[in-house]
């Protein structure tokens, strides 16, 4: 008589869910959970009794039924079944345990004539084949590679989730941050929907260089946020009517540095930070913070100075009319030594066709 296979209390848990999976792969880090399936009891009790003594958490069953009642209150890595016994076959087996919990594995064991059914296995999913009769030892090797996958699907589970929480909190600070930029343009009254209007120029300017959509939207990103330092300089020279005095204009000329200095903690925005740094750089070097020349000056951070610009000059100020598209043109045109010449170029040519049309 083959032993009776128990459903013991120790397995009385939950079916599968990814949670609880998850968690037994905490709970038995380790420890292999092995269900063997075979009516044959001299193969199952002996199987059983080998892979118990090399440490492995093991459930045996004679049948298809008994196994699935296992495995319904069960979390298992593998599955070792028969192919050829009474009533449902280890194939059908293998198609349920795979529909209820794709990650555990399936190792089929054949008899003499069911070669064909094990290649059938393999194509639906199962993990190995061994034909009776076979060593044990080759089945500690199979669960070594068992293991291995399993820690491989593991490791990328998590890398999916950080991915995935990553992209989430980037967003959530990224939204943060834009939300904050949008606050301090509020504060530059004379220069409501700068922010906006300079992203859809600067985007404009990268899409006609061939930007491909994630980097026109950081080219967005950062021109939304270009004169974020803004939040540090006093309301009465931001808002002052008229001309700056030398020191006023050296103050609010810190809000690159202070807009770069205010973004370092957010290590994603690195490439919007150097952009948002750089903005008023000159073609000519003599530009601020840094003075760079040039193709030195990162080519995010020169198309929206190109882009920055044309908007304040075509904009209204209390203080003058905003400029028509031809005399912005002539004056970007006139002012050379401030501008990448071939981006200048193809900025005006593309902004003239889409804002002035002849
Ligand atoms: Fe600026
Ligand atoms: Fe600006």
């Amino acid at each position: 008589m083959p032993p009776t296979a128990n459903v013991s209390d120790a397995d009385a848990r939950p079916p599968h869910t990814a949670t609880s999976r998850d968690a037994a792969y905490d709970a038995a880090a380790e420890r292999t959970r092995v269900l063997i399936v075979d009516d044959e009891p001299g193969i199952r009790r002996p199987l059983s009794m080998f892979l118990e003594s090399q440490g492995c958490h093991v459930r045996d069953a004679e049948d298809v039924t008994t196994a699935l009642a296992h495995f319904d209150r069960g979390l298992w890595d593998v599955v070792i079944t028969d192919i050829a016994m009474p009533g449902k076959d280890g194939i059908e087996l293998l198609r349920e345990v795979k529909s209820r919990d794709p990650d555990v594995e399936v190792i089929m064991i054949t008899g003499y004539l069911d070669v064909q059914y094990a290649i059938k296995a393999l194509k639906m999913g199962a993990f190995d084949y061994f034909q009776k009769p076979f060593e044990f030892d080759r089945i500690l090797v199979a669960l070594q590679r068992v293991a291995e996958r399993r820690l491989l699907r593991r490791e990328a589970r998590e890398a999916d989730r950080l991915r995935i929480e990553q992209g989430v909190m980037a967003k959530a600070v990224l939204e943060t941050t834009l939300g904050f930029a949008r606050a301090v343009e509020e504060r530059d009254r004379c220069n409501i929907g700068h922010g906006q209007r300079t992203a859809t120029l600067a985007a404009i300017l990268g899409t006609e260089l061939g930007f491909d959509a994630e980097h026109v939207q950081k080219l967005r990103e950062a021109a939304l946020l270009h004169d974020v330092g803004k939040i540090a300089i006093d309301d009465a020279i931001l808002n002052k009517p008229g001309r700056l005095t030398d020191e006023e204009f050296a103050t609010i000329r810190r809000h690159a540095e202070i807009g770069d200095y205010m973004l370092s903690p957010v290590s994603f925005l690195g490439d919007i930070r150097k952009a948002v740094r750089h903005h008023h750089e000159r073609w000519d070097g003599k530009g601020y913070p840094d003075g760079l020349a040039g193709t030195d000056i990162p080519l995010d951070a020169r198309i929206l100075t190109i882009a920055d610009y044309f908007d304040s000059i075509t904009s209204m100020r209390p203080y003058r009319q905003p400029m028509t598209v031809d005399q912005a043109e002539s004056t970007m045109r006139a002012d050379a030594g401030a501008f990448d010449p071939e981006l200048l170029e193809i900025f005006l040519r593309k902004v003239r066709s889409v804002l002035a049309p002849t």
